[in-house]
């Protein structure tokens, strides 16, 4: 999972890191300058960088267990070190962290389809335990859509420089157990010509915001859906 078509990442998920940023700003407000900001699954490192640049916190951790995301994440960060120099990269599961109580903010941006059941509740376990009352959580869940849209379909589309950089759905399949996997290919042409293609598989859970609010309720978080994608919860 996340390999090489990490070089594509930022330019084909640019508009959903745009409605993350917006959901960002309003929750940015909400989080105590004093503590760290989680950030969990934190690809190349859109969330960490951003609010270390626009905000005020103490510390952030970008924990991110795929190599080839940190490599993206740490060639960005060069740009940043020196001015705040409040990011720290970790390079693990999330499920190997010990966590403590001075969390200011859990963001878990397009990270909780790639856990299962057991995962999930023994996230939502282990902050239920540590996390202060006023200690947001953010989570952010695959767009409905992608359960639907049909093969073929172009779902981003960005010019770089000389070239056009096509994101393309090309099958779903569904592998039991909640779990579907998509084919994407990327598309790379001139003038209208392809010069490169690469496909690459992505698997996740189909699990809908109601479920994960109840699964978070289970373990003392109340969590409510502020809109289409997106989950903010509280301890209890
Ligand atoms: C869809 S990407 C989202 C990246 C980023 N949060 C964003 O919104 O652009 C999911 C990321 O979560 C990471 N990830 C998945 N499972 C993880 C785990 N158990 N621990 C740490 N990182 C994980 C993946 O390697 C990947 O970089």
């Amino acid at each position: 999972m996340y390999g090489a078509e990490v070089e594509f990442y930022d330019i084909t998920s640019r508009n959903s890191w745009k409605q993350d940023k917006k959901i960002i700003d309003e929750i940015m407000p909400l989080v105590r300058k004093k503590g760290i900001v989680f950030d969990i699954g934190a690809g190349t490192g859109n969330l960490s960088i951003y609010i270390s640049e626009m905000f005020d916190c103490e510390k952030i951790y970008a924990i991110e267990k795929s190599p080839e995301m940190r490599i993206a994440l740490m060639s960005k960060l060069q740009n940043v070190i020196a001015k705040k120099n409040n990011i720290t990269v970790i390079d693990t599961n999330i499920f190997e962290i010990e966590f403590t109580k001075d969390i200011s903010a859990v963001f878990l941006m397009g990270v909780v389809g790639h856990f299962n059941m057991h995962e999930r509740e023994f996230l939502w376990q282990n902050l239920g335990e540590k996390l202060e009352k006023d200690t947001p959580i953010l989570i952010s869940n695959l767009s409905r859509e992608y359960f639907y849209i049909k093969n073929g379909t172009v779902l981003e589309n960005v010019r770089v420089g000389d070239y056009e950089c096509e994101l393309i759905m090309r099958e779903k399949k569904y592998m039991g157990k909640n779990k579907f996997q998509w084919k994407f290919l990327i598309n790379i042409s001139r003038d209208k010509v392809s010069q490169r293609q690469m496909v690459y598989t992505l698997e996740w859970e189909n699990i809908d915001n109601e479920c994960i609010i109840n699964e978070l309720y289970k373990f003392g978080i109340k969590g409510i859906q502020i809109s289409n994608n997106y989950i903010l919860a509280y301890r209890n």
